[in-house]
């Protein structure tokens, strides 16, 4: 079994409709996302240098990606990940997740990543304690935007020389 992460590619769309249309998987982000929505995302991600499609063996999985957050005055990574509901409970999510920190560290971008799962998000949670993220605590997070909601808030600093 083989996780990698490729650019985000044309043919990707079907990916991430299946991803983000889907009420099941946007239980915790506020729902499903509209499909004129999702078509536009997807052409923000093809210009996206740090948006990944996660593949098993070469197929789609699903999506990692992170960019710049101002948060509380500090220009920080803000990471999201999603795999399909077929791919879960297998370590993927956890490994894109992995393998997207090294992207990041080997950048030159800001030195510490955020990731915001709500309180109740089982899976997403266990990811960022198993990769070695800190938990800061509870916080107003948006998202989506217009939409105030309480999120885990947990770091990662890429300068450490261990983690994941
Ligand atoms: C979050 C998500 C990406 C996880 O994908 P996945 O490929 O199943 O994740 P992994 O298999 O890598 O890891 C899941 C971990 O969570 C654990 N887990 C699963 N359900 C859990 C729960 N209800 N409570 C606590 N831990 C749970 C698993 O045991 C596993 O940890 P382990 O490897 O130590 O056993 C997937 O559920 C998803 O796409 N959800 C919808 C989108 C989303 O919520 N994205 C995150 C936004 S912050």
């Amino acid at each position: 079994m083989t996780v990698r992460l490729e650019p985000w590619g044309e043919d990707d769309l079907p990916l991430l409709q299946a991803l983000l249309g889907d009420p099941v998987m946007m239980e915790h982000l506020g729902g499903p996302e509209a499909p004129e929505k999702i078509v536009e995302r997807h052409h923000r991600y093809l210009g996206f240098p740090a948006c990944f499609k996660i593949t098993l063996d070469g197929v789609g999985a699903g999506w990692v990606g992170y960019w710049e957050h101002d948060w509380q005055g500090e220009l920080v990574y803000e990471m999201g990940w999603s795999v399909l509901p077929g791919f879960q409970g297998r370590g993927i999510a956890a490994e894109g997740t992995r393998l997207a920190l090294e992207a990041a560290r080997a950048g030159d971008g800001p030195r510490t990543v955020h990731a915001f799962p709500t309180p109740d998000n089982g899976p997403s949670n266990a990811i960022c304690r198993k990769l070695g993220f800190t938990l800061l605590g509870e916080v107003e997070f948006e998202f989506p935007k217009g939409h105030f909601g309480t999120s885990n808030d947990w770091v990662y600093d890429l300068t450490a020389t261990t983690g994941g």
